[in-house]
């Protein structure tokens, strides 16, 4: 049981958040009583949030989720978690803040029916204090997630209180929830403008003397401007204080330095502080223009972005910031510098991150309207609940200086109705947004890219977002004189880490149709990872970029996707139960296209040769490099194959030659001398195991994590291509197994399990740490394979 001890009125901290993730209680059934303050959950399970059931779940074709949702269970799920108040704190306010809860949340407090809230992405909150009992008797807070109608979205949603959950209290008078907006309606290099909106909430009528105080400091916590405003009059139950502030020779915000600003909120009665609160900030100017594309801080940017869901794979969509901020790590180095969230209000941590390591962020409110894809879908709730959901979403996201785009829709049906709803619907959220934040332009992803769509006849667009239709990207200027362009949604390649299909120059669109089950012939269900498979709405990474690469008015692309996601699992289906559109896999193992894009979006030497060398004795077999060298000589058992040269719209070198075992080694070598040199050896038969940990230290309290690669090798090191042992995971010291996987989309092994089989030699082992500090010991084993032990530091 939390006790909480939360410091009375008298000092200066009298805001205080914290995080109300433990001791919570969780059942998968339902019964009216559990929101009974005295009903008895001892025989419930104990779980930590953020919290997801469905990954827990077993992969079926009969759940109602269907393949498209993950093929995993949903359900009705409730929560309870019992928690006392300190006498002292009797007076204060408490509220509790809910980021994200899929979906159907309805919470009690002691018995007392908060609200409910339909859309599993929007952040909320509710008052607690007059239901509190203070002292030693108990408060229980009971919610019930209703995720049991499905099919309710096109991809994996997880199930529960998934975000996290805060307890936050404050005095009387104190910034609301999502309180502040700062913006920066002036910048240039020597000096910006904030201007800085403060909600005030007035519980009380202390009267006088009360005043807003509002500093800025830099990252190294130097104060740079401050305003005070005084006699804030308390008459009403809510006000809003304006502010305006300069900011001499600001450091701005941008993708390659994201530097951050702290706005610092101080709510005054007389001398002392009664409230604080803190709000990140950048300082950047950006526009899109309809000849030069996107312009950053007055330069150029392309937009090298890409569409992501929220799973984090075997994580499910229980959030955790370290897997976030390793997924983004893999793109930054990939040199993507964009992320759109598709198709919905991401989780806080997401954004938080992308302002702090320089990602351009595409934040969406909504994948359907009024009109439903799936039988269960928000379409249901939308007439209560959009103009809501969409506010608190600006309200929640608009200091983020990495959002520069709001997107109020994907694909959204009324697209193609010719009875006015597009042309409503899309003017009456753009007014929404514009209504709270009139800095940033707002798209919404159409993939009728038609000037007769009437999402775009609204007039209600500042930017007008395609998805797909690359040839009609070209035509952009002729369709849409002077209209500004952002590719919202493009590509849609398929592949499977370390499957190959030859000839690899030969493009298959599939499915072939959408009306009959598609396999192709392809008893493993896989797709060919030569950048040699796309859905025939899509396109190979290589067609989209070399289009958006060479004209300037395109100002970047958002590709379908980052990662691969559980659910829509694309050209097939059930075995099939997660998606094939991944840059990298569900693990978060590159494929072969990661270093297509690290190639020509980085100035680090790439020199990538794919694929695996363990064919049949003379087949011929395709070689692929993806390279920033001028040029590629290619030996195979120190013979020259001939070197290839690269030019501007080469996007890959190609030999095709007859197999023989041994080594192909590819040397890389700029103005004739050589930069760069990678091999790839056959293998022989799986006789180690490597285990590389993305970070041997780790900190403890349990939601740190460390991601271990484990690779099959032969006897000589070699990573065998094709090896699926099975290897199991033991840990010793306070640390324990947040998931295992293996990249593979048909995989029916659990997420929640102490083994995994390899896939295509390799598999993934995620290690949460523990509540204590120590050196924790993970073991990997594997039949007739020789155990082996890695360290990690839990500091
Ligand atoms: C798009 C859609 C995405 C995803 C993708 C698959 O049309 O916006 O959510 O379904 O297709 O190719």
């Amino acid at each position: 049981m939390l006790v909480l001890l939360l410091s009375s009125c008298t000092g200066t901290e009298v805001r205080e958040r914290i995080s109300f993730g433990t001791d919570w209680k969780f059942t998968l059934t339902d019964q009216d009583d559990y929101k009974d303050p005295g009903f008895d959950d001892s025989g419930w399970r104990k779980v930590y949030l953020p919290h997801d059931w469905s990954i827990e779940g077993a992969f079926s074709d009969k759940h109602p989720a269907t393949a498209g949702g993950g093929a995993l269970p949903g359900g009705i799920g409730w929560y309870r978690k019992s928690y006392t108040v300190d006498k002292a704190d009797e007076g204060r306010l408490f509220y509790i803040e809910f980021d994200g809860v899929y979906r159907n949340s309805e919470v009690w407090i002691n018995g007392n029916y908060l609200g409910k809230r339909p859309y599993g992405y929007s952040s909320f909150r509710y008052e607690l204090t007059p239901y509190l009992h203070y002292g030693d008797e108990n408060n229980v807070l009971a919610v019930k997630v209703d995720n049991s109608k499905q099919p309710n979205s096109r991809w994996y949603t997880g199930s529960g209180i998934y975000r996290n959950v805060w307890l936050v209290t404050t005095g009387d008078i104190a910034v609301d929830y999502m309180g502040t907006f700062v913006s920066t309606p002036s910048v240039s290099r020597d000096s910006a403008l904030l201007n800085i909106d403060t909600k005030i909430l007035i519980r009380s009528e202390k009267g006088d003397n009360i005043s807003l105080a509002t500093s800025v400091y830099d990252a190294r916590g130097n104060k740079v401007s401050s305003a005070i405003t005084e006699d804030i009059p308390t008459d009403d139950t809510s006000l809003t204080i304006n502010q305006e502030m300069l900011i001499e020779d600001p450091v701005l915000w941008s993708d390659t330095n994201p530097y951050m600003y702290r706005v610092v909120s101080e709510i005054k009665k007389g001398k002392n502080i009664i409230d604080n609160y803190e709000t990140k900030a950048g300082i950047r100017h950006f526009e899109f223009d309809s000849d030069k594309g996107f312009i950053l801080n007055g330069e150029p940017v392309k937009i090298r972005g890409v569409c992501n869901h929220h799973d984090l794979g075997c994580l499910g969509a229980a959030i955790n910031n370290r897997a976030i901020e390793r997924r983004l790590e893999l793109l930054k180095e990939m040199g993507c510098n964009a992320i759109r969230t598709s198709h919905n209000p991401p989780s806080p941590e997401l954004l938080d991150l992308c302002d702090r390591m320089g990602f351009i962020v595409m934040d969406e409110a909504f994948d359907v309207w009024k009109m439903k894809k799936s039988e269960y879908d928000y379409s249901l709730d939308w007439d209560e609940w959009h103009s809501r959901d969409l506010e608190d979403m600006v309200l929640r996201d608009r200091n983020h200086p990495s959002v520069f785009i709001w997107s109020i829709g994907n694909e959204v049906m009324e697209q193609w109705q010719r009875d006015g709803s597009g042309e409503a619907i899309a003017t009456e959220l753009a007014g929404i947004v514009r209504a709270l934040d009139d800095t940033r332009p707002i798209t919404s992803a159409c993939n009728d890219p038609y000037p007769h769509n009437p999402v775009i006849t609204s007039g209600a667009l500042d930017l007008i977002g395609y998805n797909y239709h690359d040839s009609s990207f070209v035509k952009f200027p002729q369709t849409f004189p002077g209209q500004k362009f952002i590719a919202a949604e493009t590509t849609s390649a398929l592949a499977t880490r370390g499957s190959y299909d030859m000839p690899s120059d030969s493009i298959r669109r599939w499915p072939i149709r959408w009306d009959l089950p598609f396999y192709e012939g392809n008893d493993d269900l896989s797709c060919s990872s030569y950048d040699n498979c796309s859905t025939p709405w899509g396109s190979t990474h290589e067609e989209t970029w070399s289009v958006i690469k060479n004209h300037d008015f395109l100002s970047g692309m958002f590709i379908w996707t980052g990662f691969d996601y559980l659910g829509e699992p694309t050209p097939y289906t059930w075995p099939a139960r997660s998606s094939y559109f991944g840059i990298l896999d569900l693990c978060g193992f590159p494929k072969d296209a990661y270093y297509f894009y690290k190639s020509e979006w980085t100035d680090i030497p790439v020199l990538h040769i794919f694929p695996h060398w363990n064919w049949t004795h003379g087949t011929d077999v395709d070689v692929w490099a993806y390279t920033n060298c001028d040029e590629v000589e290619l030996f195979l058992n120190d013979e020259s194959l001939g070197t290839k040269k690269k030019d501007n719209n080469t996007f890959h070198l190609q030999w095709r030659i007859p197999f023989e075992p041994g080594n192909l080694l590819a040397v890389g070598k700029n103005n004739g001398s050589e930069l760069i040199r990678t091999e790839v050896s056959t293998a022989g038969p799986p006789e180690r195991i490597i285990m590389t940990a993305d970070r041997n230290n780790i900190r403890a309290g349990g939601s740190d994590l460390s991601f271990i690669t484990v690779t099959l090798v032969d006897k000589n090191g070699v990573p065998v291509p094709y090896a699926d042992n099975m290897v199991s995971f033991a840990i010793e010291g306070d640390a324990s197994i947040a998931g295992v996987d293996n990249g593979s989309q048909v995989s029916m092994q659990p997420f929640k399990a102490d083994h995994r089989k390899a896939f295509h030699g390799k598999c993934l082992l995620v290690v949460r740490s523990g509540q204590r500090k120590g050196t924790v010991k993970i073991t990997a084993s594997s039949d007739n394979i020789e155990s082996v032990s890695i360290n990690l530091e839990v500091q």
